[in-house]
């Protein structure tokens, strides 16, 4: 990484953790992604759910279609695994290179998650498969019970449902995605080098506060909810802290604003758009430029054993105010819109180009 006052140059980072949806969304939301990311692991749980080799290819071919023309990218498909997922369709798509992960969904956790998976028990098969074939598992680490407080549940899976199937399946990597609680984090550091996690942007800058400054904020509803403000702390801690099994995914997730802001809102925070000037944000408030670039374009690729990008990204010094929405074409011509995260905010950095 070099830096001078107003230009820091890095190596292209990767996104792993992405969704992009499909349609008329997928078309207006993937160049956000492929202006500044490289690669992306791409979620499966758009409708119908991305569950078998057939349905990964089809969406890898029309995610291909839509990138700019412009811009090198390399979508990372996965599989939406369901009680009933078969190991050997599991088996075949990841030696075929089709799937590159698996995402564990628990039942009913988040948007498009009810045909997830309702028990570890259920799933053992394909557990087991996976360890052996090394295949990454990528979990939504939260319970679901309905008696478990909203804000306890990833604290609650960790206890009940990671620790044991860590332990179910010592040789199994797993990342546990999105985390969003110092309990998260105390636990991947004290964990053995098959698990790491994601953090994305916007639970480095909000705590859950946001959701409800001034009224009912829609736009700061993701899953997991951000928590209180120590968690947020403790998530800032992590990702500068040059842990290795702490890395970049963005979990951007793009809801138009009519469903964002009707009597049961998506949960999702688009934040594709300035997604890498927000983390670097956070690193330079935290002092920590110099380890940005591992957090963003290393440790995920050197812990799903690929190779490093040889391409270089520079951002410039110069702040800027965030714009307020996104305008999308939908199928039927009609226009919506995509509220990106900071929206009217300003921001101190912006990408200027890619080498
Ligand atoms: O906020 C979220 N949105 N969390 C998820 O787990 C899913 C995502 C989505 O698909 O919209
Ligand atoms: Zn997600």
């Amino acid at each position: 990484m070099t830096n001078s006052i107003d230009l820091l140059t890095l190596r292209q980072p990767d996104d792993w953790h992405l969704h992009l949806r499909d349609g008329s969304i997928l078309k207006s939301v993937l160049g956000h992604t492929t202006r500044v990311f490289r690669r992306a692991i791409v979620m499966p749980n758009i409708l119908p759910p991305i569950k078998t080799i057939v349905a990964a290819e089809a969406y890898r071919q029309r995610i291909i279609a839509a990138i700019p023309s412009k811009d090198l990218f390399t979508p990372l498909m996965t599989a939406y695994l369901t009680d009933d997922f078969c190991s050997k369709e599991l088996e075949d798509g990841y030696n075929k290179g089709v799937f590159f992960a698996a995402k564990l969904y628990p039942a009913n956790s988040t948007t498009n998650s009810s045909e997830g998976v309702t028990s570890i028990d259920a799933i053992h098969s394909l557990l087991e498969t996976m360890e052996r074939i090394d295949m990454p598992l990528l979990i939504h680490g939260e319970s679901t019970e309905s008696h478990i407080d909203i804000f306890d549940r990833e604290a609650v899976f960790i206890d009940r449902c990671l620790i044991p199937l860590l332990s179910r399946y010592p040789n199994l990597r797993v990342v546990l995605e999105h985390i969003t609680t110092e309990q998260a984090v105390r636990f991947v550091e004290a964990s053995s080098s098959r698990l790491a996690a994601t953090i994305t942007p916007h639970h480095l800058h909000i705590n859950r506060n946001a959701m409800f400054s001034g009224g009912l904020r829609s736009d700061f509803y993701c899953l997991p909810v951000a928590k209180r403000e120590r968690h947020r702390l403790a998530l800032r801690r992590a990702a500068t802290s040059g842990n290795p099994r702490f890395f970049l995914g963005t979990d951007s997730a793009p809801h138009l604003r009519a469903a964002k802001q009707s009597s049961c809102g998506c949960a999702g925070i688009f934040n594709a758009p300035y997604a890498l000037e927000s983390y670097l944000d956070v690193f330079e408030a935290e002092d920590a430029l110099d380890r940005l670039e591992a957090f963003a374009s290393e440790f995920g690729a050197a812990f799903y054993g690929l190779p490093l990008n040889k391409s270089l990204i520079t951002l410039e010094k110069c702040t800027h105010t965030i714009r307020s929405s996104f305008q999308v074409e939908l199928e039927d011509k009609c226009q919506e819109n995509l509220v990106p995260f900071h929206s009217g905010e300003n921001l101190r950095w912006r990408v200027l180009r890619k080498d």
